[in-house]
């Protein structure tokens, strides 16, 4: 029993490509289990930077990289990520399998995400909720029809497409088989293989809790399940066998694309996490909506994930600010409330309640030890420990691997 699931405790963005990546030196398998390239997972080693889509952020590391079947893969994204990872040197074909159940995202779902509910929502346009909406109405095309199924996949085709469209389409996917059908695979059973031979597994969360189809904040949410629960149905692994599950938090808030967001700065601190922080959406280079931590989203995160532990990224962000604050609880309607509400309307309306703290005013990305930190650093991840009553058990004090202590 050595999985570890790692997922993002906020709405996606809070660097757990990096947490991976730094975790991924120990581990054999590296497991994307939901989401498809609608994820952007940044990992910089050496001051060299890496932005994943689709293809885990343990492939730097050369592990074992799995798509799982709770995924949904745009066949031509991933061969253009392979090909740009193996062009700067990295092997990635070697390493990399893809589950036969997973579903394909074909250019008409990225057309329909590109407008009308997508647009609204602000969706990042990648033809994931289309294709999701496929899947559950069980008409989606899977990877093993690519295998086993092409009268399915053609006659699929041909009541979708032009004859143009068609013959391209056809040829996209018979070029995807021929670079890939051997790493196709039954992705439950090899991980059973691995975790039989205490191989360590980690599952690598996409997006965020909040960004969860049931429990984020629906409708401005993902169509996948990117809570700890995920791992399992997106990978087909048991529970019984996963020994920690690590939530990934940023030391501020932050989100992308349209919805509530309760303690999010219109105003000059919130221009200046986003410009400290370089928070433009690595996906779309959307400018992030920043705000402060919300403790009531991490106890909720806690508590939807059953977290073990907890990794705070970005905290050298806050360096030079005089005062931080953190919501500890919302105000509604004359009541106070400590949980997560469900209805986004409720959520417009809470007024964050704030305790302050003073800032340390210090440059601690150089700090490489938990006990050399300034002391109002570790006052205010003492608040947060004893709030969550889970330790933290990384911290991450700027992009580079090296950057990152474990406590
Ligand atoms: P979709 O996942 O493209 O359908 O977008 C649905 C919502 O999730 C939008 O608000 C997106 O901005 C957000 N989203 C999707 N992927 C990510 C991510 O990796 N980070 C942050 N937000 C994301």
């Amino acid at each position: 029993m050595s999985a570890i699931i790692i997922v993002g405790a906020q709405w996606g963005d809070e660097g757990k490509g990096k947490i991976v990546d730094y975790l991924a030196k120990k581990a054999e398998v590296v497991v994307r289990y939901q989401g498809g390239g609608n994820a952007g997972h940044t990992v910089v080693v050496n001051g060299k930077k890496t932005v994943f889509h689709l293809i885990p952020s343990g492939i730097l590391n050369q592990k074992i990289c799995v798509l799982g079947n709770g995924m949904v893969i745009n066949p031509q994204a991933l061969i253009k990520e392979i090909k740009a990872l193996e062009e700067a040197g990295t092997r990635v074909r070697k390493y990399l399998f893809i589950s036969d159940r997973a579903h394909l995202i074909l250019p008409h779902h990225i057309v329909e995400d590109s407008s009308g509910l997508g647009k609204k929502l602000g969706t990042t346009g990648q033809g994931i909720g289309p294709c999701y909406r496929q899947k559950i109405a069980r008409e989606g095309i899977r990877v093993a029809d690519l295998v086993f199924e092409w009268p399915k996949i053609k006659s699929y085709l041909k009541s979708k497409y032009s004859p143009r469209e068609y013959r391209q389409i056809t040829a996209d996917l018979k070029k995807f088989l021929k670079i890939l059908k051997k790493n196709i695979i039954d992705v439950s059973l090899k991980l059973a293989n691995f975790d039989q031979k205490r191989r360590k597994i980690i599952f690598e969360g996409a997006q965020g809790t909040l960004l969860d189809i049931d429990h984020g904040t629906y409708p401005f949410v993902t169509s996948s399940s990117a809570t700890a629960g995920g791992a399992l149905t997106g990978s087909g692994f048991g529970p019984t066998q996963i020994k920690e599950v690590i939530g990934v938090a940023k030391a501020y808030t932050t989100r992308v694309g349209e919805g509530p967001f309760p303690t999010e700065l219109k105003n000059s601190l919130g221009l200046k996490l986003r410009e400290k922080g370089g928070e433009y959406g690595a996906t779309t280079g959307r400018p992030r909506r920043c705000g402060w931590l919300d403790m009531v989203i991490l106890r909720y995160a806690c508590r939807v994930n059953g977290l073990t532990s907890l990794a705070i990224t970005k905290l050298d962000i806050l360096d030079d600010f005089p005062q931080i604050k953190v919501c500890d609880a919302y105000a509604y309607q004359g009541k106070i409330l400590t949980d997560f509400p469900a209805s986004s309307q409720v959520l417009e309306r809470c007024r964050p309640l704030y305790k302050k703290f003073t800032g340390w005013k210090k440059d601690i990305s150089q700090i490489r030890k938990e006990r050399l930190l300034p002391g109002p650093t570790k006052s205010y991840l003492n608040f947060i420990e004893k709030s969550l009553k889970i330790p933290i058990k990384i911290i991450s004090v700027g992009q580079d691997r090296k950057q990152t202590i474990l406590v």
